[in-house]
């Protein structure tokens, strides 16, 4: 065992293009460590994501999975070296029943291992195990979030890529899919989670990077940042101290 972090990001730039929207990234993420990325829109919150899925290949820097380089690998390498993806948009298959959502996302397992992790999902996500025959495309909102979820839960990742996962999806179900987030720490599953809900994200997190322009602007821990007035008025949505 080494003390290295199990994902490290290193003077990452990426973008699209000519046009370059990530500026020399530097992150740590450790084990079972929980991260919220917040940033106003257009900041490249979602490039950084999709960079580190391999969506979209960097030009500069260097990035560690579990102590391996990882550097410009193709999605399908990355999530055989641990990584699990929720897109923001388009993250389940509509037109498949929820069971074969769940079977296609533990592609690489044994039958009896698919098998037994769609068991150990359908604990966890309840709902989902309600409607296992269901086709995805008749989900609701919150549900297909939550399908999205346990297919990338599907081969047990070390680092989950969460992009929005509260995106288009009511109140209370936010608050469950947070719970669900944060749940996965018992599990050591690490958590690398964009979110528009800053402000409540940050209760279920250890720690915030604050990302705009392209550029790592702070990192704290979760309840230091919620402190901050001056974060909160401009990141978060509070109110400032008169
Ligand atoms: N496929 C693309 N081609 C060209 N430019 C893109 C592409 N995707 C994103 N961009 C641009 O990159 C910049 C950052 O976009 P990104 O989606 O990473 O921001 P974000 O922080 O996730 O924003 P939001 O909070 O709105 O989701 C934006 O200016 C956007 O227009
Ligand atoms: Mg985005």
């Amino acid at each position: 065992m080494t003390d290295a972090p199990l994902l490290h990001v290193a003077g990452l730039e990426a973008g699209y293009g000519e046009l370059q929207i990530l500026f020399g990234i530097d992150l740590r993420v450790d084990r079972g460590e929980q991260i919220l990325v917040f940033g106003p829109n257009g900041a490249g919150k979602s490039t950084l994501i999709k960079a580190l899925a391999g969506q979209v290949a960097p030009s500069a820097g260097k990035v560690w999975l579990d102590g391996r380089e990882v550097t410009g690998r193709k999605p399908e390498a990355l999530a055989a070296a641990g990584l699990g993806y929720v897109p923001q948009v388009a993250n389940v298959f509509t037109s498949m029943s929820v069971r074969e959502n769940l079977e296609i996302g533990g592609v690489r397992l044994s039958a009896r291992r698919r098998r037994a992790r769609i068991a150990e999902l359908g604990d966890l996500f309840p709902r989902l195990a309600e409607r296992l025959d269901q086709r995805a495309g008749t989900l609701s909102g919150g549900e297909r979030q939550m399908l999205a979820l346990a297919r990338a839960l599907m081969p047990e990742p070390s680092v989950m890529l969460l992009d929005e996962p509260s995106a288009g999806i009511a109140p209370a179900l936010v608050t469950r899919i947070f719970e669900m987030v944060a749940g996965l720490r018992e599990t050591g599953t690490a958590v690398v989670m964009v979110e528009q809900n800053a402000k409540q994200a940050l209760g279920y997190v250890d720690r915030g990077v604050l990302l705009d322009s392209g550029r790592v602007r702070l990192q704290d821990g979760a309840a230091a940042l919620c402190d901050r007035q001056d974060i909160g008025a401009l990141y978060l949505g509070t109110e400032a101290a008169s």
